[in-house]
C-alpha cells in the first residue's frame, strides 16, 4: 500500500509512539485520524502532522466504549471517505504481582480493578477498533492494512499478569484476522517492541535504564523513529500478513 494520501487511524495517537508514527507517515503526505482520551494532546499532535506535510485530524475517544468507537469510525469514513489502514497502538500498563507474602503472611494482591482496565484498553479496545476498521474496509472494497501493537513481554514477564495477558492476545488477533480478512484485501501485522525510549523511558533513573539496557544484545534502547520505520515496511509490503516483527534489539525476557 503506499503511504501518500493513504488514511490511517492511529489508536493513542496523541502521545509517544502512536504519534511519532503517525508524524513520520504524515512527512510522507498520508492522511492521520488520530483517537485518544485528551482534546489538547490531540490538537498538538494533529498540528505536527499538518506540519510535516500530512492531514491530522484528533478524535477524543475511549476505545474501552463500544458505541464510542463504532461513532467514531462512522465520523472518520465521514471526514476522510475513506479508511484504509489502523494502528492498534493505545495501551495502558498498571504493573504488579500477583500476591505478595511478607513474613508468611499475604500483605497484597493484584486486584481485579487493575487486571481488568489493562484488559479492557489493551485487549478489548484493540478488539472493538480492529473490528469497525475491518467493517468499514471491507465494505469499501480497497483492502487494508492493521498492525497491531503487541510488546516483548507477550511471551510473559514478572509483575505483568495483566500487561503480558493483553500482549499475547493481540498477537493472536493478527493471526486470526489475517486468515479471516485476507479474502477482502486487508492484511493484519503486528510489531512487539522491547524497550523504546520515550518521555516515559526520558523519566527515568540512569541506573535503571542502565539496569534494562544491559539485558539487550545492542545494548540501548530503540528509537521511536525505528519503531516508525517497521511500520512503514509493513503498510508497504503486500506480502506481508499475519506475522509479528520482534522490534527488540533482541531482548528475550
Ligand atoms: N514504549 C515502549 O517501550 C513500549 C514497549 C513495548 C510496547 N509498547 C506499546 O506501544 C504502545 C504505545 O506505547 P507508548 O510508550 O507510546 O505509551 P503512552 O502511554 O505514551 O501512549 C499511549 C497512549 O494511549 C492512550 N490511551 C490509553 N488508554 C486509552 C483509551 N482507553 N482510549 C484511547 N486512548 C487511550 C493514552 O492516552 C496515550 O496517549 C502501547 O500499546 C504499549 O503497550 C511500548
Amino acid at each position: 500500500m503506499q503511504v501518500k494520501d493513504s488514511v490511517f487511524v492511529i489508536t493513542g495517537g496523541g502521545r509517544g509512539l502512536g504519534r511519532a508514527m503517525a508524524e513520520n507517515l504524515a512527512k510522507q503526505g498520508a492522511k492521520l485520524a488520530l483517537i485518544d482520551l485528551d482534546q489538547d494532546t490531540l490538537n498538538e499532535a494533529a498540528a505536527s502532522c499538518a506540519e510535516l506535510g500530512g492531514e491530522g485530524r484528533g478524535y477524543v475517544c475511549n476505545i474501552t466504549d463500544e458505541s464510542a468507537v463504532e461513532n467514531t469510525f462512522a465520523q472518520i469514513k465521514a471526514d476522510f471517505g475513506k479508511i484504509n489502514g489502523l494502528v492498534n497502538n493505545a495501551g495502558l500498563m498498571r504493573d504488579g504481582m500477583l500476591i505478595k507474602v511478607k513474613d508468611g503472611q499475604l500483605v497484597a494482591k493484584m486486584g481485579l480493578d487493575q487486571f481488568q482496565s489493562v484488559v479492557n484498553v489493551n485487549m478489548t479496545g484493540s478488539f472493538l477498533c480492529g473490528r469497525e476498521a475491518a467493517s468499514i474496509m471491507a465494505v469499501q472494497g480497497e483492502g487494508g492494512v492493521i498492525v497491531n501493537i503487541s510488546s516483548v513481554s507477550r511471551a510473559g514477564n514478572m509483575g505483568q499478569t495483566n500487561y503480558s495477558a493483553t500482549k499475547a492476545a493481540v498477537a493472536t488477533m493478527v493471526t486470526s484476522w489475517a486468515g479471516e480478512l485476507a479474502r477482502h484485501g486487508i492484511r493484519v501485522g503486528g510489531i512487539a517492541p522491547g524497550v523504546i525510549a520515550t518521555e516515559m523511558t526520558a523519566q527515568m533513573k540512569p541506573e535503571a535504564i542502565e539496569r534494562m539496557v544491559s539485558a539487550v544484545p545492542v545494548r540501548r534502547l530503540g528509537e521511536v523513529e525505528e519503531m516508525a520505520h517497521t511500520l512503514q515496511y509493513i503498510i508497504e509490503n503486500e506480502f506481508f500478513t499475519g506475522r509479528i516483527i520482534e522490534m527488540d534489539g533482541g531482548l528475550r525476557i
